[in-house]
């Protein structure tokens, strides 16, 4: 691990063991950024106050331990130790960065990681919704397999329930061809509206679809097979999204409620048997501890119906036993919205309370935030409709292509472009706010190219790799060594040395906006680099050449790899 701020607190910790008493080598160094030096660390404050000794004493104390460091070390102010690293130790560092085919980024020890993420519903249309949770859960996917986790992909789609007795005698209506294609076409919500109508005006209409409902339910071959016509021909769309979007789901990966539908008396009947599960109301319900609604009762969690049907909530508990005794994971995590918070909390704690989520499982419901229009309100068209995704998608990939269009590209180096901008805009957006707020779609602001976005960050990407097609040189042979003489040099070394440490976090925290915040200071450091440190210009010397090619190599590594990280695509040239 290269990470300036890991080094420093291995090192400060030590000190502090050294200096105070072995008790403290477990205490939070409080390494911060510094304006006065590389960093300081804030630990003698606390430390001082604990043992009402002076902190600047002890930061005096932690200092005069710190011999042999690569660095200066000084006490400044009440007792904060300022600390700036020795350059050419940061140069060091980042030579063996550049030699490291894993550019910092630690091998952890390998756990298996369940992430439910995108899970749109079939009877209704996918919708932006959907976008956040397929986006930062295919993000949170590649980062864990890049530190060699291995995950288990689950696309939890709502494909079962009572509402597909209507949709499947709907599909019979107007006949299957023309079923497929509307739903192929993204029109999921308009069939469910009109058959929604039907079943509202039409009692001949709603005593098929209930009585469609009691044969799906019975598994009747001939409705399995419509059953199976409607889903196949919605995951069709969903696969188009997903292509577009360049999302790593396949089939493979879907997981819906109706693949639970074995298990569920089975689940219900053994939480009866141990007494988590009671009969309430004519219903059987889960009443997990400390959950009460506004009146102070209980508040229940019903996983079986009082007509015998089973929900959401009998789905999840079959799903988070299968996940734990079949998949053997050892994290769960849950990429669904904010607004089933709730949901969530409850099931865990009933899991727990039944003995099927053991301690050495985590669950974790990583809440994603509502999308919200330029207005401030839930996102929708103008028309107050919601909108298409692929529609969405492909106005993001042609407002993309009418930016780049005086660029003198042909058109299908262009077509590469506009797509990669398109998509990476939209994504980058999503992935760059904290995955719990709000947060506003705006074309505009994501498809800049300036300020903390996808197309500035492929620019900035963009641009080293033409540095090297000047030079006529491989990124990937470039070897340095790594020397620094300019301000500009030493800062952006520092900066490329903390990667490995911010995708640990992302990976701990499940926050992936710290990675696009680290990829876009990287960008910001290395505008700052390129303008003051010529590269290939004439009258530079060749080591520092070298060296400045080796930075701008580490750069790129780092650039590409940290996209590729969030799922945003790195065009070539821009
Ligand atoms: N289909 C649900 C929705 O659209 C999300 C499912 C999330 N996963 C789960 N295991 N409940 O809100």
């Amino acid at each position: 691990m290269t990470d300036p701020q890991i080094v420093l607190a291995e090192r400060v910790q030590q000190a502090l063991a050294d200096a105070i008493g072995a008790e403290y080598a477990d205490a939070d160094p409080m390494i911060r950024p510094s304006q006065f030096a590389d960093f300081q660390a804030n630990v003698a404050m606390s430390v001082g106050n604990r043992l009402r000794r002076s902190p600047r004493e002890v930061a005096e104390a932690i200092r005069a331990q710190m011999s042999g460091f690569p660095g200066t070390v000084e006490v400044s102010g009440p007792g904060f130790l300022n600390i700036t690293l020795d350059t050419s130790w940061i140069a060091d560092q980042a030579s063996q960065m550049l030699a490291d085919p894993r550019a910092g980024v630690s091998q952890a020890t390998p756990q298996r990681i369940v992430i439910d993420y995108s899970a749109p519903n079939a009877a209704k249309e996918m919708h932006v919704g959907h976008l956040r949770t397929t986006i930062v859960g295919d993000a949170m996917a590649r980062i864990m397999e890049h530190l060699g986790h291995t995950v288990i992909r689950q696309n939890h789609l709502g494909d079962w329930g009572t509402p597909f007795g209507m949709l499947i005698e709907h599909l019979l209506d107007i006949g299957e061809d023309a079923a497929v294609a509307q739903l192929e076409a993204g029109a999921g919500t308009e069939y469910y509206q009109a058959a929604r109508a039907k079943f509202e005006s039409d009692q001949t209409f709603k005593e098929r679809a209930r009585t469609r409902v009691t044969t799906l339910q019975s598994g009747d071959p001939e409705t399995m097979r419509l059953w199976h016509v409607f889903m196949d021909a919605t995951i069709r769309y969903f696969n188009k999204v997903y292509t577009m979007l360049g999302v790593t789901l396949t089939d493979a990966d879907i997981a819906g409620e109706s693949m639970y539908n074995p298990m569920l008396e089975k689940t219900c009947d053994d939480l009866q048997a141990m007494g988590v599960a009671v009969m309430s109301e004519g219903a059987l319900c889960l009443f997990p501890p400390g959950f009460t609604g506004s009146d102070d009762k209980p508040l229940p969690l019903i996983i079986r119906k009082s007509d015998g049907g089973y929900g959401y909530a009998s789905t999840d508990m079959a799903a988070i036993r299968y996940r734990v005794d079949d998949l053997k994971v050892d994290r769960i995590l849950y990429v669904v919205g904010a607004d089933q918070a709730l949901h969530f909390r409850m099931i865990f704690a009933a899991a727990e309370q039944a003995g099927w989520l053991p301690d050495t499982v985590s669950a974790e419901h990583i809440q994603i935030g509502m999308m919200l229009g330029k207005d401030g309100k839930r996102f929708k068209t103008r028309s107050g409709e919601s909108v298409k995704l692929t529609d969405l998608l492909q106005e993001a990939v042609d407002r993309a292509t009418a930016a780049i269009d005086d660029r003198g590209y042909d058109e299908v180096t262009k077509a590469e472009i506009a797509h990669a901008v398109g998509m990476g805009a939209v994504k980058y957006a999503d992935l760059s706010i904290s995955h719990d707020s709000e947060y506003v779609f705006d074309f505009d602001r994501m498809l800049s190219f300036s300020g903390n976005t996808a197309p500035y960050l492929q620019y900035a990407q963009a641009r080293i790799r033409s540095i090297f097609r000047k030079a006529e040189v491989d990124p990937a042979a470039v070897q340095g060594p790594i020397r620094i003489g300019e301000d500009a040099e030493r800062a952006l070394a520092l900066q490329l040395l903390g990667f490995g440490a911010v995708v640990d976090q992302v990976a701990d925290l499940v926050e992936p906006h710290r990675l696009a915040a680290y990829l876009y200071a990287t960008a910001t450091a290395f505008t700052t680099f390129f303008e003051q440190c010529p590269v290939l210009k004439d009258g530079v010397d060749p080591e520092t050449r070298a060296s400045r090619l080796a930075l701008c190599a580490l750069t790129l590594r780092v650039m590409e790899t940290g996209l590729d990280l969030l799922g945003v695509p790195v065009p070539d040239r821009m």
